[in-house]
């Protein structure tokens, strides 16, 4: 299993990538304003520029600004102009429920690497590794991948964690049942170390995950008791007469 980081903070990707934690970065309009992004589409170059340099050659997931077919096409190409390992992120539909599956099969077929976004459900994330999986198949050039997005944490604030589990499970064993490889389930919305712990087992091929989570995934009261305890043993052991 691979670990994004749900960040544009520069420090905090660098930061876990030196801790050997970081397969890659995930990012949307909402991260890019907490990480104080603004000043429109030349600040948002910049950062992703940034990120993607960083982690290259690892990839860098960056999302539309719009919901709007033609606007979609149009700043996917931008993007991935932007850096080779940009991830263009593509919302399953519109902000009306309207399906953005014909914009998603043809970016993935101009060899776009697509992260379909803001699933809930499994027929959402079903009905997009389809599409991707056509337009993937009619682009010959690479063999290419792209990523469908579950929204873990918004799916159990409403129906509680095990059917989040269930959700993730029931796409992984789709996706191996119709030998489908040209996308890879990355669980999002991550709010707890528990959350990590359940969807670390159920077939997702990705976490990520909000450094400030990451940070408490080391913690533990009794370790840091035990390393005292270490420690101060070792202490008295070196310094008693032999
Ligand atoms: C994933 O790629 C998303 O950026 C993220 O996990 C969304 O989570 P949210 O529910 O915190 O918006």
């Amino acid at each position: 299993m691979k670990i994004f980081i749900d960040s544009a903070d520069l420090a905090e990707v660098k930061k876990y990538l030196d801790w050997g934690l970081c397969d890659g970065v995930t990012t949307n309009p909402s991260i890019f304003l907490k990480a104080g992004v603004r000043g429109g589409v030349e600040s948002m170059q910049l950062r992703a520029q940034a990120l993607s340099q960083l982690i290259m050659p690892l990839p860098l997931s960056v999302e539309v600004t719009s919901d709007e077919p033609h606007e979609i096409i149009r700043q996917a190409r931008l993007y991935a102009s932007w850096a080779p390992n940009i991830a263009v992120k593509v919302t399953i539909t519109d902000r009306n429920g309207n399906s953005l599956l014909p914009v998603i099969r043809q970016l993935a077929a101009e060899g776009i690497v697509i992260n379909v976004t803001a699933m809930l459900t499994f027929n959402q994330a079903m009905l997009a590794a389809k599409a991707l999986d056509a337009g993937y198949r009619s682009y010959p050039q690479a063999k290419k991948k792209g990523y469908v997005s579950i929204f873990a944490g918004r799916i159990s604030e409403e129906h509680g964690v095990e059917r989040a589990s269930t959700v993730i499970r029931n796409m992984r064993t789709w996706l191996d049942d119709h030998r489908i490889d040209s996308a890879e389930i990355i669980v999002g919305s991550i709010r707890s170390p528990e959350n990590v712990e359940s969807w670390s087992n159920t077939g997702a091929h990705i976490l990520t995950i909000p450094p400030d989570i990451l940070a408490k995934l080391l913690q533990s009261a009794r370790t840091k008791e035990t390393i005292k305890q270490f420690l101060d043993d070792a202490e008295k052991s070196m310094s008693a007469l032999g």
